[in-house]
């Protein structure tokens, strides 16, 4: 059984949109493949520690359906973000970065770098209905150089339509970056049916991968137009040619790479990969829908936070007991219920590793709780 194949929690674990169980086998699968190589201490250390690389951005390729060649590893999504922005040429007739003001801090942070290149950044409000394609209408205007999407915000659990909005700045010749932290491994997505510039994400979350192991996927349509500033050896096109008069960038994703990478995260995240990708996002994602419903069914109308739509929603539930919040909350703390919270309500995220009786468990601490 597929659940499993994961570690056993503590009570009942609802974080994954924080961090994902892992696997039982990571520890030996990053064992194998980090550990070995070291150990055995011969001149292949590095050939074997690139294999890894190679086997991440191979499993990724599989997941989202792209040439791996178009991913090229990072260690935070911000850290790409702001290698995104410095490599982009400024464009005298656009000088707008859009986002929404219920994108995540942490990207806005990075973006907000730009204003040293001379751009402006642009807020939607926080409270309109991203799912409205009148209000991307609206605000991706002729000024707009650069937009952020973030596919599922982590402070309401909303599901933008990216392949909508990413087609509309294609249109207007606005770049556009897609962050799929909260959606990888949860939604299923095809990178084939959206027009995005730049995709970001990382395996913490629902892939259950760890920390660390961050990525970056550049359309190949605009890579020739890319030239990081962030750059070291592994960003040129032959790392070994060692020619300090000679630096050329990496023809794919790679040119986004930098200096001596990191590897061990890689090593752990590709064997969550190889796991998800061996029977399917969707296998999870039903199963997520399914708790999330059992959830709902639960609650008074006006507690969920997130949408009630399946379509609209992501795999997390955003649920706030109004008058009661603080007095609920404590309880199911209590009861080992493991949740966080934000400025809306509580995160609750079900996985593949949580059952039917968990969510009764759940439902019945509400209960009795009011
Ligand atoms: C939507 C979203 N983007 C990005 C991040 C993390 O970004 P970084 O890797 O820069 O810490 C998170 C973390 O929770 C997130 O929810």
């Amino acid at each position: 059984m597929i659940a499993n194949r994961f570690v056993d929690q503590q009570g009942i674990y609802l974080l994954s949109h924080s961090v994902g169980l892992p696997l039982k086998s990571s520890l030996a699968g990053a064992y194998n493949a980090f550990w070995q190589p070291w150990l055995g201490a011969d001149e292949q250390i590095w050939n074997h520690w690139l294999e890894q690389i190679e086997r991440f951005r191979d499993q990724l390729g599989l997941l989202l359906n792209s040439d791996s060649c178009n991913f090229c590893p990072q260690t935070t999504i911000s850290s790409a973000v702001n290698k995104i922005i410095f490599s982009l040429s400024a464009r005298s007739d656009k000088n707008i970065i859009l986002m929404s003001e219920e994108d995540f801090p942490s990207v806005a942070y990075a973006l907000q770098q730009a204003c040293r290149l001379d751009y402006q950044v642009r807020y939607i409000p926080a409270g309109l209905d991203l799912n409205d394609m009148s209000i991307w209408d609206e605000y991706l205007t002729d000024d707009v150089a650069l937009v952020l999407i973030t596919q599922v915000q982590s402070n309401n659990g909303v599901q933008l339509p990216v392949d909508a909005i990413t087609e509309i700045a294609a249109h207007r010749s606005i770049r556009s970056i897609v962050d799929i932290a909260q959606a990888i491994g949860i939604l299923p997505i095809d990178i084939q049916t959206g027009s995005a510039d730049f995709i970001v994400g990382s395996c913490v979350k629902w892939l259950s991968g760890g920390p660390g192991a961050a990525f970056l996927w550049v359309s190949p349509d605009i890579i020739e137009q890319c030239h990081p500033q962030n750059v070291g050896w592994f960003s040129h096109e032959d790392p070994f040619e060692f020619d300090i008069h000679n630096f050329r960038y990496a023809k794919d994703a790679l040119r986004f790479w930098g200096g001596t990478p990191s590897v061990y995260p890689f090593c752990v995240a590709s064997s969550s990969l190889e796991f998800v990708n061996s029977f399917g996002v969707a296998v999870l994602r039903e199963h997520n829908v399914q708790l999330c419903q059992q959830i709902i069914d639960n609650l008074d109308q006006d507690e969920l936070m997130s949408p009630v739509i399946a379509d609209q929603r992501s795999g997390t539930l955003i649920v706030h007991f109004g008058k009661k919040h603080q007095q609920i909350t404590n309880s199911l703390r209590g009861e080992g219920i493991q949740f966080d919270s934000r400025s809306k309500g509580i995160r609750l995220s079900p996985h593949i590793y949580n059952t039917e009786d968990q969510i009764s468990t759940l439902v019945q601490h509400i209960e009795n709780s009011r």
